[in-house]
């Protein structure tokens, strides 16, 4: 039986904070709404030199040194990006043209913030089927480039920044104390459409476009799709709440974060909590939270994983790994 082992992690984010003071001059909000609504302090704002590509090449550097591989060693990089640096070619091939790469494949997948969820089990599938043997599974974002910033609802929430895992194909295995990623379940459903979306494209309007969202609609459904597809990777795992070491959430939300981790019955002591540092960063908020996680020696070697997140479409789904 052939698993998908991660056995790296690596993150980077721009070098530019805003911290939530730096919009009260541009805009009637404060500090203190915006940490009470959403447990966010600060977010990191690429500048015209940072983009995608080049924020997730040091994320997939920083994965390869960790995993001590070179990028000879990686057959596919699956992208997870709805900021993508061009309409096309894909983002993933210019990674892999910086990383000097010129052998095996790379494409992006978009599901939002659900990006980072989606690519980990689209690479699982390609390992366990054969096709590659490792994978360098990125989320990486600039959704600052989204962004009307002039709507405070929206401009306050998103940060931009980029994480990566290596997965490796290993043999043995099929019990849930055994490495590797143990289970997984997405959904997604069109008809949430207009609750949370950019409103430009290549096909439509032909501009980039602005993220425009309901929030309070976009907050009433997502506690009970993140737990729905949470207990259907429980199920699928032969697992319940207890048998976790940590949870690793979507970071959009502080209190969407916290009212799902009591529903599924997860003790606060096991949920890593970025969003307070990183804003909401879509397809790169998870594996950010993982490689912080990871780098504080939380994360160790053994521990069960639950990866879970939802986001425009509305896309949701969530991952179980033995890390
Ligand atoms: N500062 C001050 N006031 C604000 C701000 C702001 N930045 N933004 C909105 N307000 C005002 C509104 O105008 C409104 O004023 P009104 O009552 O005079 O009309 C008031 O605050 C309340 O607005 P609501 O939208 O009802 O506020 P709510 O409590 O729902 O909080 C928030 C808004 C934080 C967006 C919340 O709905 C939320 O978190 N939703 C989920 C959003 C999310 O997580 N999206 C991402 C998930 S999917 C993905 O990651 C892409």
């Amino acid at each position: 039986m052939i698993r998908s082992v991660v056995c790296g992690v690596g993150s980077a984010l721009p070098r530019r904070i805003m911290r939530n003071a730096d919009f009260e001059g541009m805009m009637e909000t404060s500090d203190a709404w915006i940490v009470q609504r959403t447990g966010i302090t600060q977010r990191h704002i690429a500048d015209d030199s940072e983009t995608t590509a080049s924020l997730g090449e040091a994320a997939a550097r920083a994965a390869l040194k960790a995993a001590g591989m070179t990028p000879d060693d990686i057959d596919l990089i699956v992208l997870a990006t709805s900021t993508p640096n061009r309409t096309f070619p894909a983002t993933a091939v210019e990674i892999q043209e910086r990383l000097g790469m010129h052998h095996g494949f790379a494409f992006d997948m978009q599901a939002v913030c659900s990006g980072f969820v989606y690519a980990m089990t689209t690479a699982d599938l390609y390992i366990r089927g054969g096709l590659a043997k490792r994978v360098l599974v990125i989320g990486s974002e600039t959704f600052s480039r989204i962004l009307d910033w002039t709507d405070r609802s929206t401009c306050v929430l998103f940060g931009d920044g980029a994480g990566a895992v290596i997965l490796e194909a290993a043999e043995g295995g099929g019990t849930i104390e055994d490495r590797g990623i143990l289970a997984t379940s997405l959904r997604s459903d069109g008809s949430h459409q207009e609750k949370l979306y950019v409103d430009g494209g290549p096909s439509t309007t032909g501009t980039v476009g602005h993220l425009r969202m309901e929030g309070r609609e976009v907050f009433k459904h997502a506690v009970a799709m993140i737990t729905d597809v949470v207990e259907a990777t429980f199920g699928a795992g032969g697992i319940t709440a207890d048998d976790l070491d940590w949870f690793v959430p979507h970071q959009a939300n502080k209190r969407i974060i916290d009212a799902s981790a009591k529903k599924l019955g997860i003790a606060d002591e096991k949920v890593v909590i970025t969003v307070h540092l990183h804003g909401n960063t879509s397809a790169a908020s998870v594996p950010l939270a993982l490689s912080a996680a990871v780098q504080d020696g939380r994360i160790k070697k053994g521990d069960l994983v639950l990866l879970e997140a939802m986001g425009g479409g509305f896309t949701w789904g969530a991952v179980l790994v033995r890390w």
